[in-house]
């Protein structure tokens, strides 16, 4: 199995780019299957998570091309298929995705229950919710969920979301653009990502209105097209790259960053004392300007802080003076990169859905596991500052969500490398 070295580094200091967002493309390669045409999707990541929603849409019928570097063809006019094979599925929590787009256009889906990083439960039942609220048959079976619309179509109706989940609003949007009437989606998630995927779908004809707003108003269409789109910029992996500044104490300017979409990330460094400038290019980042000190954070959906940047936020926090409080409330079991980040020495103590962090630590390399993608990605940026050598196994994770993550952290300068055991 490949590994992650991470030695002791100097602070960061350079450029770095940040790729399209892997919380953004997979939903919109899965609306892809909505209409009976050809779409184009630009500044598609290099991922693994990409690969594995490749290979499910070849599946289902869809033909895929890379037209330009990062520039992905996707003609959905060949569908065939309903059933999305578990051996894809099991890979990826998003895989679910297709099914709102699959009910919708065909009447009927089958999908396997999702795989994933292995955070707290993580069930669908919203989704369902949202599907048999348009009309849908919804049948657990044998680790699978097969759908099927009525005879003439889902029907839109208002659905109310328990939480703003963003994959259950995602689902929903795409089965209820191409259903008859107006749906309703009340306690919406408002993530970007979510604005991405409805501007995506109204260019293709679709008619979805409110998406930033905890209210979405989708009025069903006959029938959509294709369409251009360019994915949003990744606001969590520019989060990683400006936190793995602040723990090494270097000065980074991190480019393709939509500043309004990491702001909670921006502020929290503020108060620990990092300088994060605005500018035209980018956002600089300077972890070398002052004593940095503890804050306390909560994770929430957006626009609260990023339940996706808990753990590399945690990873600086053990380096700056003073105690921090971190609580998740999006995810029930997020702290499985604790015991890692001890294992390197840092002083993290849970109580529940509560961790207190004893900060200034002198954090040691160690043999870790990435546990999750992001918990990996925290290990990854612990490992910059601690004595020797940190060996992070299971780095498929982080290749799930990182595009060229080596190749990134050493064009800033930190000791970084890839090795097949
Ligand atoms: C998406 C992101 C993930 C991010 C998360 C929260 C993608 C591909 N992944 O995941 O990186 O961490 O949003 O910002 O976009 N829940 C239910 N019932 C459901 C669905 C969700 O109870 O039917 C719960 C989950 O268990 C979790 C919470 O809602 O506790 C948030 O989940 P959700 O917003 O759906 O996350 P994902 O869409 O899976």
């Amino acid at each position: 199995m490949a590994k992650f070295l991470v030695q002791k580094s100097d602070p960061l200091h350079g450029e770095v780019n940040i790729s399209g967002a892997k919380n953004a493309v997979l939903p919109l390669m899965a609306a892809a299957i909505l209409p009976e045409d050809v779409c184009t999707i630009s500044d598609v990541p290099e991922l693994r998570d990409v690969r594995v929603m490749k290979e499910i849409l070849s599946s289902l019928g869809l033909r895929l091309s890379e037209i330009d570097k990062n520039v992905l063809e996707i003609d959905a006019s060949g569908l065939n298929n309903y059933i999305a094979n578990y051996e894809l599925v099991r890979k990826m929590r998003a895989s679910f995705l297709v099914m709102g787009p699959l009910l919708a256009r065909t009447g009927k889906a089958r999908v396997h229950l999702p795989g994933g990083c292995t955070i707290g439960a993580r069930p669908i039942d919203l989704h369902l919710k949202g599907f048999k609220a348009l009309g849908a048959e919804v049948v657990l079976k044998d680790n699978y969920v097969e759908t099927t619309a009525p005879a003439g179509g889902l029907i839109g109706n208002s659905i109310y979301l328990d939480f703003p989940s963003v994959g259950a609003t995602e689902n929903i949007m795409m089965a209820a653009v191409l259903a008859k009437g107006s749906t309703y989606i009340i306690n919406a998630a408002e993530e970007p990502e979510i604005v991405d995927l409805a501007n995506f779908l109204n260019k293709m004809g679709a008619r979805v209105k409110g998406a930033g707003t905890d209210q979405i108003k989708i009025e069903g269409v006959e029938k959509l097209h294709g369409a251009s789109h360019t994915v949003i910029p990744d606001r969590i992996e520019a989060g990683t790259y400006m936190l793995a500044a602040a723990i090494t104490r270097g000065e980074v300017l991190v480019h393709n960053v939509v500043p309004d979409h990491i702001r909670p990330i921006t502020a929290k460094l503020r108060e620990c004392g990092v300088d994060v400038e605005i500018g035209d290019d980018g956002m600089f980042v300077a972890g070398d300007r002052r004593e940095l000190t503890s804050t306390d954070i909560k994770t929430l959906p957006y626009p609260g802080f990023p339940t996706d940047i808990q753990s590399p936020f945690m990873a600086f926090l053990t380096t700056v003076k003073g105690s921090s409080t971190v609580i998740e409330t999006v995810f029930e079991n997020r702290f499985m990169h604790v015991a890692e980040l001890n294992r390197m020495g840092a002083n993290i103590k849970i109580d529940g859905n509560r961790a207190k962090i004893q900060g200034a630590k002198k954090l040691e390399g160690a043999q870790v596991i990435a546990t999750d993608l992001r918990a990996g990605a925290a290990l990854a940026i612990a490992g910059l500052v601690a004595e020797g050598t940190t060996e992070i196994s299971e780095i498929y994770h982080i290749e799930r969500g990182y595009a060229h993550f080596i190749e990134k952290f050493r064009g800033l300068g930190a000791n970084i490398l890839k090795i097949d055991d």
